[in-house]
């Protein structure tokens, strides 16, 4: 690789030059430095220093089958000397789409039949607005298109998944929403919960809030529900068994549409092909990416219930919408050789039957108790820590979110990757891991939290 001749400073400084990162205050990045990876075998990235550093966050939600896969490489590979692009539009398919989507159908909830083909969530969920708005019109009720959404849920960064999203800081940027969505209170209790509430109360509390804003807008407008089964960027919020279920009666009491964004949560990573499942949901859209090729390619599906599907197919009309990449073949080669893989080596019934729970007990039993930590929660292979500077009153330290980045440093620092947002730690490996990757993963963290809660005591 011709990356091999350039040394650590040179890279940085390149990238210092030229190159915008998502997410990113580039006047901190360019103070700070960039960690350059290099490679990655498993469940490990190594640095251009030659660092190990276990990945607790498979990559950005999406390795799920880890790092090396040669068959990947060859499923890309023999696609892209056969046929590496060609397009879905002109009344053209190519094989591969046509084999995922298929696919797709037959691990869905069984209302689910169609595909829509992008290559990220945000784009899938750009389709999703547009689709059930396009539905409601064909139904003769352009009028019924507000979104309910929720504060702090992640739906992507184009204007449409900024604006689905409920991240204020987002949406300060945006210089003008798509309109008519509105956001409600999440399901998140350590937060939101009201004392002497229990979980399940406050389970049906949070499910209200979207009704209030249904009856509010009155029904024979609004079109749709949209929400993340558990909310992944905004802090791995994890709902009250009582959230899901009564979010789909209200939906169907009321004619809602009901949107599920599983970009995250789809292809295992709770313990069942989709999270929808986990939860007993039949939803009228999914929106999906990431794991779907456990990254090796970039590419988003959005499944389309039969409802949609069938008066999309019956009432006829084009709908104006697609991407030069929808249904790219070698993205959708790789899709499939992925799913193979977790079907193959029975990951999901090993994240549902063994790493899932022993994730959660390692959490509760050897994490929970460390000074810092205010709470921990885990589902399938999802998990988060609360910081907090005291556990009774639930203190944070300021400024807001300092306190995650230190125990972020430390744990890379100490061969772990996982993730700071706002005063919360998540996790989500690749679902390759095993007890012993938990373990070592366990033992970095509670490393990470001590040198934290040292540089934190001086503060
Ligand atoms: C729930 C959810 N939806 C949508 C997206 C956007 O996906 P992408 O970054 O591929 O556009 C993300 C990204 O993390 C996500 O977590």
């Amino acid at each position: 690789m011709t990356y091999q001749n350039y040394s650590l400073k040179q890279l940085q400084t390149i990238d210092a030059a030229h190159h915008l990162h998502p997410f990113t205050d580039h006047r901190d990045l360019r103070a700070a430095g960039t960690r350059v990876i290099t490679r990655a075998d498993g469940p490990f990235i190594y640095d251009s220093e030659g660092n190990e550093i276990l990945d607790g966050m498979a990559g950005l939600w999406c390795v799920a089958v880890g790092y090396g896969r040669e068959e990947l490489a060859k499923a890309a590979y023999e696609q892209m000397k056969e046929l590496p692009y060609y397009n879905s539009f002109f009344r053209c398919t190519t094989p591969t789409p046509a084999l995922l989507a298929q696919k797709l159908a037959e691990i869905a909830p069984k209302n689910i039949n169609q595909v829509f083909f992008g290559s990220s969530g945000s784009e899938s969920n750009d389709t999703a607005l547009r689709l059930v708005r396009h539905y409601w019109a064909l139904e003769g009720k352009p009028k019924k298109n507000r979104i309910i959404s929720r504060q702090s849920a992640y739906h992507g960064s184009t204007i449409a998944g900024a604006s689905l999203g409920g991240m204020t800081g987002m949406h300060d940027q945006l210089g003008g929403a798509v309109p008519n969505i509105v956001h409600v209170m999440p399901p998140y209790s350590y937060q939101f919960g009201m004392q002497g509430e229990s979980d399940h109360e406050f389970g049906l509390r949070a499910a209200k809030a979207v009704e209030d804003a249904i009856v509010e807008a009155g029904p024979d407008n609004v079109a749709a529900f949209i929400g993340e089964p558990i909310m992944g960027a905004g802090g791995v919020r994890i709902p009250p068994a009582s959230y899901w279920p009564e979010i789909q009666r209200i939906c169907r009491k009321h004619d809602v549409l009901l949107m599920l964004d599983e970009v995250i949560t789809g292809y295992g990573r709770t313990g069942n092909w989709f999270a929808a499942q986990t939860f007993g949901l039949e939803p009228d859209t999914i929106t999906t990416a990431k794991a779907l090729t456990s990254g090796y390619q970039p590419l988003s599906a959005l499944l389309v219930g039969d409802r949609i599907a069938s008066a999309i197919v019956e009432k006829g009309g084009e709908f104006f919408h697609g991407y030069t990449y929808s249904g790219h073949p070698v993205a959708c080669a790789v899709a499939l050789k992925n799913l193979e893989i977790i079907e193959r080596e029975g990951l999901i019934e090993r994240v549902r039957d063994d790493t899932g729970p022993y994730l959660a007990q390692a959490l509760q039993e050897r994490i929970a108790g460390h000074p810092l930590v205010g709470e921990v929660r885990a589902i399938g292979l999802m998990g988060a820590i609360e910081i907090v500077k005291r556990k009774d009153t639930r203190e944070r330290f300021m400024p807001a979110g300092s306190a995650a980045i230190t125990v972020r440093d430390h744990a890379v620092a100490n061969g772990i990757m996982i993730r700071a947002t706002g005063d919360t730690m998540i996790m989500s490996p690749p679902l390759i891991w095993t007890r012993d990757t938990i373990d070592m993963a366990i033992e970095r963290i509670l490393k990470a939290l001590d040198f934290a809660a040292a540089d934190l005591a001086k503060k």
